[in-house]
């Protein structure tokens, strides 16, 4: 086993264990003292295992991407990407319950040769991040445009930022950054690593912009569906 990978598999079991951790104990404290705790506490520690619960799951979802990235299991065809932002943001729009998700899209934007799930999954990371790191009632705005004869998608928060010094750790494995919500908020710092590989598989680049206090900018571009389609937009853009 390489080193890498006996690196990946400790901090995947340090992960796993923290959230099993809780959870056994807080079953073990609720049936051995069932009769002697507070329905209100009662109530409070089932939230607690539900809690971590989701997040073996999330980490066990991040963990299996990571092991199919390289097993060239990708479908592309021609995708409408504005179609695939407005089918992933519901289901976001839900889990953050009081941000403003503002969609800014291009209309007649031109196809991309994608992977659709995968491209979902690129967004969805985006725009979870942009929420997850801002504050409630922020406004997270996702755009797209053509840029450079690419298509272009931006996803924009009024969040915490990422400091000049922590901005080449964003896409390593497993790096979860200094700010006060990420103390708050659950992740295993996995989303970002993930999403470069699948932009990268896909033809295309990934890139951010951030100030501390402000917020971030994630732009990720991909090239069009055809040439044809590549040329006429080049005379548009
Ligand atoms: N939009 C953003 N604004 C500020 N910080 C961000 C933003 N997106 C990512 N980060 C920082 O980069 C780190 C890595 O992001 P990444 O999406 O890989 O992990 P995560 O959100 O912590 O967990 P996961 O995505 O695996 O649930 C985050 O922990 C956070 O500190
Ligand atoms: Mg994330």
């Amino acid at each position: 086993m390489s080193t890498i990978e006996e690196e990946f598999i400790s901090t995947v079991s340090h992960e796993l264990r923290t959230p099993l951790t809780s959870i056994r104990g807080f079953s073990q404290t609720l049936l051995n003292s069932w009769d002697r705790i507070k329905d209100d506490d009662k109530k409070k520690f089932i939230g607690i295992i539900e809690e971590q619960s989701n997040r073996l799951i999330h980490l066990v979802e991040n963990i299996l991407s990571v092991s199919k990235l390289n097993a060239g299991m990708q479908v592309f065809k021609e995708v409408d990407v504005n179609n695939s932002i407005r089918k992933v943001l519901p289901i976001i729009e839900n889990q953050y319950k009081t941000h403003k998700f503002v969609l800014e899209l291009m209309s007649n934007l031109p196809s991309a040769y994608l992977d659709d799930d995968k491209f979902q999954q690129i967004m969805t990371n985006l725009i979870d991040n942009a929420a997850k790191y801002s504050d409630c009632g922020s406004t997270v705005t996702i755009k797209t445009e053509i840029f450079e004869n690419k298509i272009c998608i931006t996803v924009q928060d009024e969040g915490v930022g990422i400091k000049e010094e922590d901005k080449d750790k964003v896409f390593k494995k497993f790096s979860r950054l200094e700010n006060h919500l990420t103390s708050k908020t659950q992740g295993n710092g996995l989303g970002l690593y993930i999403t470069k590989q699948l932009v990268e598989k896909m033809q295309g680049t990934i890139d951010f912009e951030s100030f501390v206090g402000k917020g971030s900018s994630f732009k990720v571009t991909f090239p069009f569906y055809n040439q044809e389609e590549a040329l006429r937009c080049s005379q548009i853009s």
